[in-house]
């Protein structure tokens, strides 16, 4: 049994994801792949995680074939599911192996994708969720999915994790979308104490609030605590427990891809140390008044996705007035919200330009469209004074 098993992952076979979604069928699925192909992987859906699914598929047909788990409620009988794998049918533990075949439909997302360091891709163009609150949830995230948007960045910060489940919920089959037709990216800031059973219980909450059991990606919010001191000696051993929490639940399935915010070239660098999981993205602020082309650089040779955010510097007058902006914005007939976003896309770089006006969302979209040069893209970087509109500062975080 074993055997096959290591056979298997070598061979990379096909996937069989199951989800929430289709667990009407799946039952009847599982069991004739599983007879089917003694090599399928099978991804654990959290229904499949009932002892009573076990015992009408067989212990025996399953061993050596389980892959991961998106489980999110069933963790538990996840566990003792895998020990008894281990224990009755397989002396080696089984293999955890993250999907990507059969999910990535967000590749051929609109205004482009990124594969990250695990395989997944991300839409170049997301949505920014930062004071996106209460009942102004629900028509900017329709509007956002009527103009193309697949990506969506939230955080604990920003409170609307439930309002964007909800929203979800209704919105996704109105546009005939599923789960996996969007990204969720959500992050937090390490908790002061007890960062390892903290970090698990706020994933396991935004789980419940976004209504989804993975997240696509979760960010370490900021290499601190909110409320530490930037120079807290202990500041480094709260990045590491959040980041290996992290690691824990991408381990268990419930996120995929894990990637860090706010972090400078040495804390990248101190992840090398003890990551099992090196990060597959930095958000970072990013406009061209603040072009950290330093860090941009070190991102882009180490295999990490550089994700912008505040692209329009929260409507900073020192940007979106900045005569040089204005200038491109009348030559390519557009706006300064658009050159500011397309800047960064034409450079490989996400976005997650955040309103809360539809209308505006409708527009922002629209940077799909505009085509800077390498020319226009260098006139704007060389605008750089390393300016930063947020109050995010990581750089003064020991
Ligand atoms: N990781 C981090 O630490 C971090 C920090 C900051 C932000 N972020 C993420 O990045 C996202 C974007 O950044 P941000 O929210 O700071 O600001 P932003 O996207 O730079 O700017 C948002 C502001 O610009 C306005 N706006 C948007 N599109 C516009 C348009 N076409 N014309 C005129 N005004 C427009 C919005 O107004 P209305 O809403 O009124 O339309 C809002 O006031 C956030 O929502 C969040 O998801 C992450």
């Amino acid at each position: 049994m074993c055997r096959r098993h290591v056979s298997a992952i070598r061979k990379e076979p096909d996937t069989l994801f199951l989800n929430k979604e289709n667990e009407i069928s799946f039952c009847e699925d599982l069991k004739s792949y599983v007879h089917r192909d003694p090599f399928i992987n099978i991804f654990l859906g959290r229904t499949f995680l009932s002892h009573e699914m076990v015992e009408t598929v067989g212990v025996d047909k399953l061993a050596g074939r389980i892959v991961g788990s998106a489980s999110r409620a069933s963790f538990i009988e996840k566990t003792v599911f895998m020990n008894r794998l281990k224990e009755e049918m397989c002396p080696q533990k089984p293999k955890i192996v993250q999907i990507t075949k059969t999910m990535d439909k967000l590749k051929n997302a609109r205004g482009g994708s990124v594969a990250l360091n695990t395989g997944y891709h991300i839409p170049l163009v997301g949505f920014g969720t930062y004071k996106v609150e209460g009942n102004q949830v629900l028509p900017a995230i329709d509007a956002a999915l009527t103009a193309g948007y697949r990506m969506f960045d939230t955080a604990k910060y920003y409170n609307n994790e439930k309002e964007l489940g909800d929203a979800f919920k209704i919105l996704l089959p109105k546009h005939n979308l599923t789960r996996q037709d969007i990204f969720i990216t959500s992050k937090f800031f390490p908790e002061m104490d007890d960062c390892l059973i903290g970090s698990h219980k706020l994933i396991d909450e935004s789980l419940e609030k976004l209504d989804t059991n993975y997240i696509d990606m979760y960010l370490v919010h900021y290499p601190k605590p909110k409320d530490a001191p930037d120079e807290d000696v202990k500041n480094a051993e709260r990045r590491k427990l959040t980041y290996q929490a992290f690691e824990e639940a991408k381990d268990a399935g419930k996120i995929r891809s894990i990637g860090v915010s706010n972090y400078e070239i040495y804390h990248l660098e101190e992840l090398k140390s003890y990551a099992k999981y090196q990060p597959c993205a930095n958000q970072v602020e990013f406009h061209p008044h603040f072009t950290r082309s330093k860090l941009h650089a070190y991102c882009r040779d180490n295999g990490i996705f550089f994700q912008a955010f505040s692209s329009l510097a929260r409507q900073a007058p020192e940007l979106i007035e900045d005569s040089v902006v204005v200038e491109m914005a009348k030559e390519h007939d557009t706006t300064v919200p658009l050159i500011l976003l397309a800047w960064a896309r034409c450079q490989g770089v996400g976005i997650v330009p955040k309103s809360a006006t539809p209308a505006r969302v409708t527009e922002n979209f629209k940077v799909i469209d505009v085509v800077l040069t390498p020319d226009e893209i260098k006139l704007l970087a060389d605008l750089n004074r390393n300016k930063d509109y947020i109050r995010c500062t990581g750089w003064l975080v020991k």
